[in-house]
């Protein structure tokens, strides 16, 4: 159902975005793929995907990532980052830096790519992503987990805004993904305790995010202002 559908994904060369890409390929969608510092992990994904640098925290590089995009049905937004507080002097910078690259650059670039899909009256549907530490408290993660909360927050709002245009606007809070940036702490073991206990019954694979993901890209989806957990049940 994603035949011939222009679908931005930004971030999407990251561990959850190029699954995710990989799945959209495959249903014929016609994809713009931007990535920020690695370039070459956005290689991988050339022979499908249109590559294009942005950093989303730059309104000039958020516009010019648009205009590539002039039929835009979809747009994705992996970016983020965990913003670890290494010291209690560190806490202010580090939750700036998070606002600015887990919330205020993906709610700007939505409500700029709803803003075009309302200009030329196309139906669309965007999807944001926060994390587990935004629906459940996680000892530490004042700055990333706010941040993310912010962002599903502001989703909920534009998805209201949104609804009579049909432009569907939905969050995934993904759980303990064996890909992207928790790739080290799985293999460091900080997460061992999740399969111990019985959190939850294995990590999670890029792929069961992808399949969230396409199902909410999906035209006829009728769910929208949703915040939904891809976590093997870790939030509960
Ligand atoms: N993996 C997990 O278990 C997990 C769990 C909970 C939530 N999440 C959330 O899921 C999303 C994707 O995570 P991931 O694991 O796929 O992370 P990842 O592999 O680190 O990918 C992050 C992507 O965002 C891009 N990016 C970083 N800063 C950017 C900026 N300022 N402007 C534009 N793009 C920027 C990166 O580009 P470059 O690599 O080129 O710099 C990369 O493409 C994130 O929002 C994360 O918070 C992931």
């Amino acid at each position: 159902m994603l035949q011939g559908r222009e679908i931005v994904l930004v971030g999407g060369s990251g561990g959850l975005g190029s699954a995710s890409a990989r799945l959209l390929a495959e249903d014929g969608a016609r994809l713009l793929v931007s990535y920020h510092r690695n370039a070459s992990r956005a290689e991988s994904l050339r022979s499908i995907a249109t590559l294009i640098e942005c950093d989303v925290t730059k309104a000039e590089d958020r516009t010019h990532l648009l205009d590539q995009a002039p039929g835009l049905y979809g747009l994705v937004v992996f970016t983020g980052d965990p913003s670890r507080v290494k010291s209690p002097a560190d806490f202010e910078a580090a939750a700036r830096h998070a606002q600015e690259v887990n919330y205020l650059g993906p709610i700007s670039l939505a409500r700029q790519a709803a803003a075009r899909m309302q200009e030329a009256k196309q139906e669309g549907a965007i999807v944001l992503f926060s994390t587990m530490q935004a629906v459940s408290l996680f000892s530490g993660s004042t700055a990333y987990a706010a941040a993310k909360a912010s962002l599903q927050h502001a989703a909920r709002v534009l998805a209201k805004e949104l609804r009579a245009a049909n432009i569907r606007v939905n969050c995934i809070a993904p759980g303990v993904t064996a890909a992207g940036m928790a790739e080290a702490s799985i293999a460091s073991g900080k997460y061992d305790h999740f399969l111990t206990s019985g959190i939850v019954p294995r990590f999670g694979r890029a792929e069961d995010v992808a399949r969230v993901v396409r199902f909410l890209l999906t035209p006829d989806c009728y769910v929208t202002g949703q915040v939904i957990s891809v976590d093997g049940g870790a939030a509960l």
